[in-house]
């Protein structure tokens, strides 16, 4: 599909069938769970003075939680109510190609006024996201971000279920919109957010039955910041990681020890409330190793239901076929410095302007044309390992779409071997991981330190 004009692509899948072909394909009834959404331009106020100029869903109000039932079709129309182009990327969501929201890719920008209905049926429970793939770092800087929630196919008995969309905002002290990202930051870490937000609150307080057993699921979806989470000492349990119900354990964090959450990524956590009426628990997040913030904290209300941590479920897994760990298939992708590029590119989804990253040595200028062929080709069905190989000093979050796979080493610490679509890599760092190319089509591969991606930290495999 790349290289296809507009107006091409349009008429080459007039009638495509919706929902795609392969092992993810959906077909499609009418008794689906339909739900649309129009983009707009919209005002907030995260302190004393509105900021104008934010990108929701809804009037005045963060992007809604969505909530998906696991193994039933899904119909997802998404209306394009802004002036720039946009589609919509459901992340994590292992679906047909032609739904995945890849500009050029996988479809063609929406324009204003314009609709494009997304079907799947998402074969996985857990906890996903959502947010454009075309002028990304604009519309996800203004606040275009929201949790996607697929519900397992049987309730798990949670007494409630909190999810915490971590996102900053960069504004003036008027509040307005700073320029979201700055050339600096783009070559190195990224630029930072000054407002740390929860849910576009500022350090909100939930109210859950006291004795309760609470789950909560954190989803970094800010454009830069990798979160270092930390949880007060309480009876509880780190029950999925980027989706999919863990595998190996993970440690509680604490504050010597907290768990790195890059953008991207999510973690569930279950806990059980204290018992007492008005007690508190603090969720926090450092900056450094000694700069902590808080996340959210949560209140315990009314009469214990005295529930017991050995009430924390065991979520059912997910229907994931392992790769085969004997594979020889060992794919080498190296994250580094660009070579020479200028940041200008011919397509509607915008450019930050410059080229600092690349893949393989090749940039790709972000949300527009590929530049070349995949960075790996699979044959469908077949297992591989690809050896993500860190050359920068920088951190990266490096997420696959449409596939899952598993860290099986690292060349500096030990990664708990749990299913993920986003793996973050340290500086120097090299991770092997392990994937089954189980779903067929040309799927984005970048790193979700968005400045990163539209500077040349992006390109693309093919299954097929
Ligand atoms: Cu969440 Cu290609 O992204
Ligand atoms: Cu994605
Ligand atoms: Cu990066």
């Amino acid at each position: 599909m790349v290289g296809l004009s507009r107006r091409q692509f349009l008429a080459g899948t007039a009638c495509a069938v919706a929902g795609g072909t392969g092992a993810f394909a959906t077909s499609w009834t009418s008794a689906a769970q339909e739900i649309h959404l129009q983009s707009r331009e919209t005002a907030f106020n995260f302190g004393p003075k509105p900021t104008n100029g934010l990108i929701s869903l809804a009037d005045n109000a963060p992007p809604p939680i969505l909530r998906l039932k696991q193994g039933q079709p899904a119909a997802l129309n998404y209306t394009n109510g802004l002036a720039d182009y946009s589609t919509m990327h459901w992340h994590g969501i292992r679906l047909p190609n032609d739904m995945d929201g890849v500009p050029y890719l996988t479809q063609m920008p929406i324009a204003q006024g314009e609709t494009f209905q997304y079907r799947f049926t998402p074969p996985d429970a857990g906890t996903y996201w959502y947010h454009p793939h075309c002028m990304t770092m604009s519309q996800m800087a203004k606040g275009l971000t929201g949790v996607l929630i697929v519900d397992e196919a049987e309730d798990q008995g949670f007494d409630a279920d909190i999810s915490l969309n971590l996102k900053d905002f960069r504004l003036a002290e008027d509040g307005s919109l700073l320029p979201y990202f700055t050339a600096r930051g783009a070559a190195r870490a990224g630029t930072f957010g000054n407002i740390r937000t929860t849910n576009w609150q500022q350090e909100p307080s939930y109210d859950v039955p006291a004795g309760g057993l609470i789950r909560l699921r954190f989803v970094v979806s800010d454009t830069t910041r990798v979160h270092k989470l930390y949880f007060p000492e309480v009876a509880g349990k780190i029950i999925a990681w980027d989706g999919h119900p863990v595998n190996e354990e993970i440690p509680w964090p604490t504050k010597d020890a907290p768990l790195w959450l890059g953008p991207g990524q999510r973690v569930d956590v279950a806990i059980v409330a204290p018992d007492q009426e008005g007690e508190e628990l603090l969720f926090n997040s450092l900056i450094g190793t000694n700069y902590p913030f808080e996340i959210a904290r949560l209140r315990s209300i009314g009469h214990s239901l005295s529930r017991q941590a050995g009430d924390i479920p065991t979520l059912p897994k997910n229907p994931i076929e392992a790769a085969d760990p004997a594979t020889s298939n060992i794919e080498e992708t190296v994250f580094g410095w660009s070579p020479e590029g200028d940041g200008t590119n011919n397509g509607l989804c915008g450019s930050n302007g410059y080229i600092f990253w690349s893949i393989n040595r090749n940039p790709w200028k972000g949300d527009a044309v590929a530049n070349g062929g995949p960075v790996v080709s699979m044959a469908l069905g077949d297992s591989y390992i690809l050896r993500l190989r860190n050359e920068s000093p920088n951190l990266h979050p490096i997420h696959l779409h449409g596939l899952v796979f598993k860290p099986i080493r690292s060349n500096l610490r030990h990664i708990p071997a749990n299913y993920t679509d986003t793996v973050l890599l340290l500086k120097d760092e090299i991770i092997d991981v392990l994937v089954r190319a189980d779903n067929p089509g040309q799927w984005a591969f970048h790193c979700h330190v968005i400045e990163h991606q539209k500077t040349g930290l992006s390109g693309f495999v093919s299954v097929g």
